[in-house]
């Protein structure tokens, strides 16, 4: 009979081999296949729509939660009316477009950008860092560095639209972030949103493998100071992924998920036992609780999934959204609930 010595260190030994890919890339055995009708992918805002779509279009033939995730939240990314992710983006107040993303599956393995510049998909560069590199978060000069030699091209992500809106602030250059930018109306037929899109896009999708994956893309705040990074590239607060458990990401003023590690807050309460949303509106109010008075006038919006495809959200303001796509319906967007609930003015 083995020792314990013998034991533990064909235990490390296994466990090293099975850890080890990539050099440090993390393995573990599949979870459980999941029932056709909990395969589904989950996104922020009005524009997850599209990006959803783009997602199912792999999930729906049985493909990869993060191949669904990468492709859907390129969408956005490419949106040129979009001025809140990927190119066309407002710039910083210095007038240069940065971007920040991360990506993550349902194993730890994650990557992540943050105040990358010119190049228009910075989620695929997010991956790469994870999967070619045995880091999780590269920055500025470097991680344009990285996707250049890649083999990602080198573009001007500053577009007509942007630069005038920028040249709009100018005029004032009140360094005030506009952190209202997510509060928005309903629309005439009662759907959140309306006109204006606004911040990051994160995205939940859990396969027909069981496995899950989230992204999260965004240019930020607009008019923020150069080098300001936001949450979205930051694991555990614009993003976080537990494969036992479920994942989370979030929306809105970035400084206050970090604070919090939001993202990760919202998956511990799940493992706790809360639903997504009462892990939501839980991180919501801890908020809350801490800026009682700044609260009034930002915004912060968390969505999240679990591990069987249940989903919840909550937002501080009135007029987040989510849209959900699974094999019953991929175009649904429903209003998050929230703790105030007249519009922030
Ligand atoms: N949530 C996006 C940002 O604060 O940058």
């Amino acid at each position: 009979m083995a020792n314990r010595r013998d034991f533990l260190k064909t235990s490390l030994l296994g466990a090293s081999a099975s850890l080890l890919a990539w050099g440090g890339r993390l393995k573990a055995a599949a979870p459980a296949a999941r029932p056709a009708a909990a395969v589904r992918v989950v996104s922020t805002w009005d524009f997850g729509i599209a990006a959803n779509q783009a997602a199912w279009a792999i999930l729906g033939k049985g493909g990869h939660a993060l191949d669904a995730v990468e492709a859907g939240a390129r969408v956005p990314e490419a949106d040129l009316k979009n001025h809140s992710v990927g190119r066309a983006g407002y710039p910083d107040r210095d007038g240069h477009v940065t971007l920040d993303a991360s990506i993550m599956d349902h194993n730890y393995n994650c990557g992540a950008v943050a105040a990358i510049e010119h190049i228009a998909h910075p989620i695929s560069v997010a991956r790469r860092v994870m999967e070619r590199t045995p880091h999780v978060l590269l920055v500025g000069d470097g991680a344009l560095q990285f996707a250049l030699e890649q083999g990602f091209k080198k573009e001007e992500l500053l577009t007509p639209e942007s630069e005038q809106a920028w040249h709009a602030w100018l005029k004032t250059a009140k360094y005030q972030p506009s952190i209202n930018s997510e509060v928005r109306d309903y629309d005439k037929a009662g759907r959140p949103g309306g006109a204006n899109n606004h911040d990051t896009i994160g995205m939940l999708a859990l396969d027909a493998h069981g496995k899950l994956a989230g992204a999260c893309t965004t240019s930020g705040m607009a008019w923020k100071l150069h080098g300001r990074v936001g949450d979205s590239p930051i694991i555990g607060a614009g993003l976080y992924v537990d494969g036992e458990i479920g994942g989370a990401t979030s929306t809105g003023v970035g400084e206050e998920v970090i604070r919090n590690a939001g993202s990760f807050l919202v998956v511990e309460l799940m493992r706790q036992g809360r639903t997504p949303q009462e892990a939501c509106k839980e991180a919501v109010m801890r908020i809350v609780k801490r800026r009682a008075e700044a609260s009034k006038t930002l915004q912060v919006g968390f969505l999240a999934m679990n591990r069987d495809g249940e989903v919840g959200a909550y937002a501080i303001q009135r007029g987040f959204s989510y849209a959900v796509c699974d094999a019953h319906k991929q175009d649904a967007l429903l209003p998050s609930p929230s703790v105030y609930t007249t519009n922030y003015s």
